[in-house]
Parts: C-alpha cells; sequence; structure tokens
C-alpha cells in the first residue's frame, strides 16, 4: 500500500534486521539496510518517513547517521536503538535531533508506538516551521539556538531544566515546550515550589482523600494527577527544600503517587520541566540540592542568556510590546524615534525581558508625543524615575495621621512588589513573607484591584 510510512531500519546484525522487520511489517513499509554506507545511500534515495539506527554500527557510529538526517533537508525522524548504559550517546542523539530512543532488546510495542509518535511528529514538525513561534520574539543568533532546542526537547519526554536570570522568558518557554508537544491537549501544570507552604505540599500535589484530615470534606486531586498525560512545571525549583525534592523525585521516578490518607497507588505519566534562576550546579556542591534530584530533573537543559547578551532582540521585543499595550489598552497609535529605540539598546536590563516590558508601559503613559523620544527614555530609564520613589516622598510630606500613613505606605509597598512580580499573587505573597490569601484580604481592604 503506498499510503504507508516507511521505515529503514539500519543495524550490523542479520538477526536483529529479521526479527525488527518481522514486527514493523504489518503496519509499515519496512526497509532494511546492513551498513553505514548502505544506511546513508537509501536515506539518500528513498527518503524514508522514519529512520531506526543502532547506536554501534561495526567501525561506525550510529551517532553520524543521525547528524546525516538531521542535518539534511529531508522531513525524516530519526529513532535511536542503544542500550540503557549508553545513555551519555543517547542524549547526545535527543540533542542533536533524533526523536525517541527504544531501549534494546527492542519490546515490538514500545518500537511501533515510538514510531507512530514519530510520524505524527512529522505533522506537527511542519506546523512547527509555519507558526514560526508565536509569542516569542527574537531575532539574536543565541535564541535560535534556543528555540532549536526547544523544538528538539518538544519532541520527547525528557525532563527539561531551564536556566535564566529573573525575566528571560523561563516560563514563557516552559509553556512553548508543552504546546509544541504531543502532550498539548492535555493540561499544563505549574507549581511554584517558593509558594507552596511546607505544611500543604503533599496535599497539594498528591492530593488527599475525604476525611484525611480534619477539613477534608471531599477527595481533591492533586498537581500531578491533573497533569497526567501533560506537563507538570516546576517553576522556581532551587527553592525546593531537600525533603520535598525527594517526594517529588519519587513520584517522577516511578511515576506513582499516593493521596494524603490513601494506601492505593495512582500511575501518572507527566513530563517534568522544571526552571530557575538560581545557581544549581553549585548548590548540588555545597548540598542544597540533591545530585540525584538534580540529574533526574536536567537531562536536557535550555539557558535562556539575558537580555544584555542577546541586544539584538530589544527592539523587535520593544515594538511588539508597544504594539501589544497600544492594542489591549485601546490606544492611540506611537511610535519610537531611531535614536530612542538605539538608546534602549544600550540600556543593560538587569529585570531583562519583564523590565523592558514594564519600561516600554510607562513610555506609553509619559511620553506626550506621538514619537516616543530619547528624553522620554532618559526620564524613565537613566534618571530611574520610580513611581513608587515619588510616592513615597510624597507621603513623607504630607501631614497624614500614623494610620493614615500606615495603610497608604502598605498600599504602596503591595503595589510595588505587585508590579515587580509581574502581578503575580504567589510570587508577591512569597516577597513579602504573607500567605497569598493574606495579601487578597490585605489588597481587598486597602482597594487595590488586581
Ligand atoms: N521572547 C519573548 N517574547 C515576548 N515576550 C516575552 C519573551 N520572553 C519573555 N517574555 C515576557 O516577559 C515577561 C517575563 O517572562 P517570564 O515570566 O517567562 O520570565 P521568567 O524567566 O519566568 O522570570 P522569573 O525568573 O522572574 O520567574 C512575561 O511577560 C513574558 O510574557
Ligand atoms: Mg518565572
Amino acid at each position: 500500500m503506498s499510503s504507508r510510512f516507511s521505515v529503514l531500519v539500519i543495524d550490523d546484525e542479520s538477526e536483529i534486521l529479521n526479527s525488527v522487520e518481522k514486527m514493523l511489517k504489518d503496519e509499515f513499509n519496512v526497509i532494511v539496510s546492513n551498513s553505514f554506507d548502505d544506511g546513508i545511500c537509501k536515506i539518500r534515495e528513498l527518503k524514508p518517513d522514519v529512520v531506526i539506527v543502532d547506536l554501534r554500527l561495526g567501525e561506525k557510529d550510529g551517532r553520524d547517521i543521525v547528524k546525516f538526517v538531521v542535518g539534511s533537508k529531508l522531513n525524516s525522524q530519526v529513532i535511536v536503538v542503544s542500550a540503557y548504559s549508553d545513555i551519555e550517546n543517547i542524549v547526545e542523539c535527543i540533542k542533536m535531533g533524533a526523536f525517541d530512543f527504544v531501549e534494546k532488546p527492542i519490546s515490538p510495542t514500545r518500537l511501533r508506538v515510538s514510531i507512530r509518535n514519530a510520524i505524527d511528529n512529522l505533522s506537527l514538525k511542519r506546523v512547527v516551521e509555519k507558526v514560526e513561534f508565536s509569542g516569542i520574539i527574537f531575532k539574536s543568533q543565541k535564541m535560535s539556538e534556543v528555540i532549536e532546542l526547544v523544538k528538539k526537547a518538544s519532541s520527547t519526554n525528557f525532563p527539561v531544566l531551564i536556566l535564566g536570570e529573573s525575566g528571560t522568558g523561563k516560563e514563557k518557554i516552559a509553556h512553548l515546550i508543552h504546546s509544541l508537544s504531543r502532550r498539548r491537549d492535555k493540561e499544563f501544570v505549574k507549581i511554584n515550589c517558593s509558594a507552596i507552604p511546607s505544611e500543604l505540599f503533599e496535599s497539594e500535589l498528591f492530593g488527599y482523600e475525604k476525611g484525611a484530615f480534619t477539613g477534608a470534606v471531599y477527595s481533591k486531586k492533586g498537581k500531578f494527577e491533573i497533569a497526567d498525560g501533560g506537563t507538570l512545571f516546576l517553576d522556581e525549583i532551587g527553592d525546593l527544600s531537600l525533603e520535598h525534592q525527594a517526594k517529588i523525585l519519587r513520584a517522577v521516578e516511578y511515576g506513582e503517587i499516593m493521596k494524603v490518607g490513601s494506601k492505593d497507588i495512582l500511575n501518572v505519566d507527566v513530563r517534568l520541566v522544571s526552571a530557575t534562576n538560581k545557581d544549581i550546579e553549585k548548590m548540588v556542591k555545597e548540598k542544597t540540592f540533591r545530585e540525584d534530584s538534580f540529574f533526574r530533573i536536567n537531562v536536557i537543559t535550555i539557558y535562556l542568556p539575558p537580555l544584555r547578551e542577546r541586544k539584538e532582540d530589544i527592539k523587535p521585543l520593544a515594538l511588539y510590546f508597544l504594539e501589544e499595550t497600544i492594542k489591549s489598552e485601546g490606544l492611540p497609535q506611537k511610535i519610537f524615534s531611531e535614536d530612542a529605540l538605539s538608546m534602549l539598546e544600550e540600556y543593560d536590563f538587569p529585570g531583562n525581558i519583564r523590565e523592558l516590558k514594564n519600561i516600554v508601559n510607562r513610555l506609553i503613559v509619559i511620553s506626550q508625543n506621538d514619537v516616543i523620544s530619547t528624553q522620554d527614555i532618559e526620564k524613565v530609564i537613566k534618571n530611574k524615575f520610580n513611581p513608587f520613589e515619588a510616592k513615597i516622598v510624597d507621603l513623607l510630606s504630607s501631614r497624614k495621621s500614623l494610620v493614615r500613613a500606615r495603610s497608604d505606605f502598605e498600599k504602596i509597598y503591595i503595589l510595588y512588589h505587585l508590579e515587580k512580580n509581574n502581578m503575580n499573587i504567589s510570587k508577591t505573597a512569597n516577597s513579602l513573607g504573607i500567605l497569598p490569601n493574606n495579601l487578597i484580604r490585605r489588597m481587598k481592604k486597602l482597594g487595590i484591584s488586581h
């Protein structure tokens, strides 16, 4: 049947070729090849949809086949076959762009599932190339390398660790990985590791049974169960205590959880994406992060460089945020002068993209004309004009009673932290050292809308 997908199997052992051919021939058009050179010829001539290659091909190296397929313009997927002991080489292949690996001895079901997924992904690859990463704006070489790695990571199930300073876009990338992956129709569940109170940790993550503790009137699903089949995003993972690391590690390693108050084991299938702005390798050395947890969460590492190291992204991002805010707020059109844009490029952005976004928003508000000028930029950046500082100065010179001044100060202080944390309640509560519920109550009392 010509509509069947073609699979090329390259292995130097003829028994393996025979048995794999038998496993697959009912479902796919199978082509076999018993050497590296013949394999390359067949890839060129026959353009198979999927290539299955053994990492060890006599004298030759299966990794070079991966490189060849990925580097060619062919729209084929590669699956690597190998013993698990070869994990380093396998990870290298995945980083290069291999779709999956199947452990030896080969399980027929596992191999067929992997091929079907690879075929699904062929069409996904075409979609990805067309949409060009909506919402992720970049021009720099560094970011296009990041995006390439994101594409590769998305087609696997390996855990991903996203590193980068605050505001570099880690959460945005985590979402992208999920939305490009085969799990995109299932849930993306975020856990902010720094915001879960220790006593609620297990019930939040693993759920609880009715009657597990006072107040547990219903049973409740935990984040792991909600994320089943989807992606679990562990944000700020560097803030996780050693004890909680161990609990998460166990759940991820065995794919099993137990609800609080239950003795039944639940199987969960989650893909783990973690992020932190901390130097986690240093934490491992200092023993504040468990080494085994680190290896578990960190199969693929994606590092987001700070904005000052990819200055080419500043202009396109500034233009994007300008347009976005003007549209969403229904404001009259404004543009940047050329000089103003160049001035932005010279700034260091310690708060990275989040800071750039806030600066553009402030510029829209303070600029008096249709054209945002270098003077406007100076006001906002060079003098580090800060509306909160201005408000505190006003408060000092007011003649309010202590009670009124105290509540005014509280309002300014909360607003300041809200802005710093992108209006995120749990992060703000965390930086203020209070619980999210308490923050919401105070905001209501002070008339701060969210
Ligand atoms: N490449 C990008 N294109 C457009 N917007 C971006 C890009 N990267 C980040 N942003 C925006 O910048 C802001 C900060 O991004 P995000 O929250 O993902 O950063 P983060 O690295 O998780 O920060 P933190 O460490 O503080 O949690 C968000 O509003 C996000 O939408
Ligand atoms: Mg974040």
